[in-house]
């Protein structure tokens, strides 16, 4: 092969960075023949070399990661630093208007700055690609702006993140309390030291956002975003879902109404005849439904180095083999601009976990407050207590109007027969 190398320059050398240096150097035989030259590391930058599992010397090396991106010898500059502001940003700027294809895992800076970004890949002819940042190993974004090209896609939903996937499923399994088994997740390096932007659900976010522009070809709009995290989901909550037939994930769901778009983030009651149920611990799944195609579920690991490294170098070998596609499946200018669905609007059918006092007239106070605002049951589940404790009681509803479902629980909040604020949990049907 005589062809000249293709040269990549690799900014953080941290879980993702470390691994795509891996990688690259690991598959450097096949991936040559698939891209048609050589794939190289040219030039890494980090703060220091200090704790790398691999050799850097035969790389240039910038202390600087802003300089690398603007005076390097590389086609592509590899952004994994991470952070939606800073540095990354400045990476991923400069190395776009220094005319360089980029490729990055940063999904929080996909979702805030994504669409200037693309503006200036599109100006300068380069490529800005983010396989990694959304589902890390499962290559979505590639089936979404390539594989359903020829569909209409109305609905994306999916497991996007791990952290929270993993502490549900312990919960179920081992019947403990969210606290505990978060700690657990953080010393097995699960969770974050500070896990908020996981368990808070702002990262499924970032993604769904990321995964609806794609989709719909609309512009990326993370405020649009309703998110709600797990933190307050019992253990009660996990033994009433199985009871119910369903099982509780974090789920991402992007709807598009004609000129409107539902997005929201927020623990889902899903069947547990739904594939998506059926996903466990650290994987991620994204579900994809189009009119041409009908659905279809892609399941696999959404993080760690080798399963993000993955989508990362296949980015890089698209580009090296003249891949070249809207940042977000069409041309910036094409990408509507659409306004949001406000969740007062969402018609599902809910799960309500209220502790009622044993009372005589309980019942009929909650039943009553439900039927004045147009809330229609379904089933309920009553649970024994210790004596003097309160009764825990589920309810699920039929199809309803989120804002009169809200006004029908602020009504049962206020009942002095109630002990605590009711809890919701929306039930998705597949
Ligand atoms: N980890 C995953 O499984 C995963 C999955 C999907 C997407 N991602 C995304 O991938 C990106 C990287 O994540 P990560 O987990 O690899 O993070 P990480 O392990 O913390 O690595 C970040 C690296 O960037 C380096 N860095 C910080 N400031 C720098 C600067 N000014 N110049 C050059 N290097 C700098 C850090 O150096 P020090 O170590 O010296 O601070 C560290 O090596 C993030 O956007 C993340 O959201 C990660």
């Amino acid at each position: 092969m005589t062809k000249e190398a293709f040269k990549i320059a690799v900014a953080g050398l941290g879980t993702v960075g470390g691994g795509t240096v891996k990688a690259i150097e690991r598959h450097a035989e096949v991936m040559a023949s698939r891209c048609g030259r050589p794939v190289i590391v040219s030039a890494v930058s980090a703060l220091s070399k200090d704790g790398l599992d691999f050799d850097v010397s035969g790389y240039a090396w910038y202390g600087d990661a802003v300089e690398m991106a603007r005076d390097c010898d590389a086609d592509v500059v590899v952004e994994l630093i991470g952070g939606s502001e800073g540095i990354a940003k400045k990476v991923v700027e400069t190395a776009l208007e220094a005319g360089r294809h980029v490729v990055t895992a940063n999904k929080a800076l996909i979702a805030h700055h994504g669409l200037a970004l693309a503006k200036v890949a599109e100006e300068k002819g380069v490529s800005l690609n983010y396989e990694a940042g959304v589902a890390g190993g499962i290559p979505i974004i590639k089936a979404i702006r390539e594989g359903f090209a020829g569909n209409d896609v109305n609905k994306v939903q999916g497991i996007l993140n791990g952290t929270c996937n993993y502490i549900l499923t312990t919960m179920r399994e081992e019947g403990r309390d969210f606290d505990e088994v978060l700690k657990d997740a953080q010393d097995f390096g699960y969770a974050e030291a500070d896990p908020s932007f996981d368990i808070d659900g702002v990262d499924a976010a970032h993604k769904l956002a990321i995964l609806a522009s794609v989709a719909f070809g609309v512009e990326v709009n993370f405020d649009a975003v309703h998110i709600e995290g797990i933190r307050h989901i019992s253990s009660t909550d996990i033994q009433f879902a199985e009871e119910l037939g369903y099982r509780i994930k974090l789920l991402g769901v992007a709807l598009r109404h004609d000129d409107v778009i539902e997005q929201r983030v927020h623990p889902t009651m899903v069947p547990l005849s739904a594939s998506i149920s059926t996903v466990e611990g650290v994987f991620n799944a994204v579900v994809v439904d189009g009119d041409e195609v009908d659905t279809v579920m892609l399941e696999g690991r959404g993080a760690g180095e080798r399963p993000t490294a993955s989508a990362v170098v296949a980015d890089i070998a698209d580009i090296a083999r003249g891949i070249s596609l809207p940042t977000f499946s069409v041309p910036v200018t094409d990408l509507a601009k659409v306004s949001t669905r406000p969740m007062s609007e969402h018609c599902g059918a809910y799960y309500v976990r209220l502790a009622l006092m044993d009372k005589p007239g309980v019942f009929a106070d909650v039943a009553a407050a439900l039927r004045d605002h147009n809330v229609s049951m379904e089933s309920m589940l009553q649970r024994g207590r210790e004596p003097g404790e309160p009764v825990p009681v589920v309810i699920t509803t039929h199809e309803t109007l989120e804002a009169d479902m809200t006004a029908a629980l602020e009504a049962i909040g206020a009942l002095d027969t109630v002990t605590e604020p009711p809890r919701m949990i929306r039930i998705e049907s597949a």
